[in-house]
């Protein structure tokens, strides 16, 4: 049964709290098939008794979970992949010269969804850098959703998953065959360090960081919050440090202290 109005509005509220996410009306099917998922992981009979503990005193959790649940967590491995290619020519080279010192290199990737970005990065590291093997490399994968860090951190994907972008020669170098699934090596998993983050709440401590991917999360959030975070973002970057957004995002007509570059045919900021 469609969502009465008040509650989808409700809801339109409740997720924009909890996460800073803006939901269309064009989306309410999108939130009912959601809600589903609800029900089953949660035990409740049904919507009208989800909603009813939703507005309840002591739904904060549950809220959480919804609003969760309601993410867009589509991703997939190599997305964009000029920018991994510049990666490799480009970014990582430029850090490991910048960084030479400290034989350190901190990449964060700020929405990190089921893995597959913070694993494409991982692997282009593991396969063109070897000499990486003697430094300190953090990949800090953050996300709002604890159920997409914990798939993240367990690193296994379907057959469909692993067609989406995953050249064959990083299937076998890189993954056990579970069943009919595929895990990430423990030599790769082992690489990525998770934390849940809400980029909408004030960051925790967090190391000044060489590369930030914040990529195809901007769009869910209104104007001023992009604004909040892509600023808060530019002060954990290390001065010459580099920050992705998505291909389909852009600064344009905000106030923030970053320069574009293209840098190797890839779009990229600078504080
Ligand atoms: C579409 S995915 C993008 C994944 C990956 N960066 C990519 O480009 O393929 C968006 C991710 O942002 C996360 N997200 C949405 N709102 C968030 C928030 N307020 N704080 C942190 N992560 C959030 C979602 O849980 C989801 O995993």
């Amino acid at each position: 049964m469609p969502l009465a109005t008040p509650d989808f509005e409700f809801l339109q509220h409740l997720v924009a709290k909890r996460s800073g996410n803006v939901i269309a009306p064009r989306q309410q099917q999108m939130i009912e098939q959601r809600l589903q998922k609800v029900l089953v992981s949660t035990g409740l009979d049904n919507v009208d008794t989800l909603m009813t503990e939703l507005k309840g005193t002591r739904g904060h959790t549950l809220q959480d979970r919804v609003a969760e649940a309601i993410t867009v967590n589509e991703t997939s491995f190599y997305r964009d992949a000029h920018l991994f290619q510049a990666m490799r020519t480009y970014f990582i080279p430029e850090a490991m010269q910048r960084n030479a010192a400290t034989r350190t290199i901190r990449i964060w990737c700020a929405a990190g969804s089921s893995g597959q970005e913070p694993y494409s990065m991982a692997m282009v590291l593991r396969d063109h850098f070897p000499q990486l093997d003697r430094w300190n490399v953090d990949i800090l994968v953050t996300d709002l959703s604890e159920e997409m860090l914990e798939r993240s951190r367990n690193g296994i994907y379907s057959q469909l998953e692993v067609n989406r972008g995953l050249p064959a020669r990083d299937l076998v170098r890189f993954f056990d065959r579970r069943g009919s699934r595929w895990q990430v090596k423990s030599e790769l998993r082992s690489m990525l360090r998770h934390q849940r983050l809400n980029l909408i709440d004030p960051f925790p401590p967090i190391h000044a960081v060489d590369i930030v991917l914040i990529r195809n999360v901007l769009i869910y959030f209104d104007q001023p919050t992009r604004q909040s975070i892509l600023n808060r973002i530019g002060k954990v970057l290390t001065p010459d440090g580099h920050l992705f957004i998505g291909s389909a995002e852009t600064m344009i007509g905000m106030n923030l202290p970053y320069e574009r570059k293209v840098i190797d045919g890839t779009v990229c900021y600078q504080t």
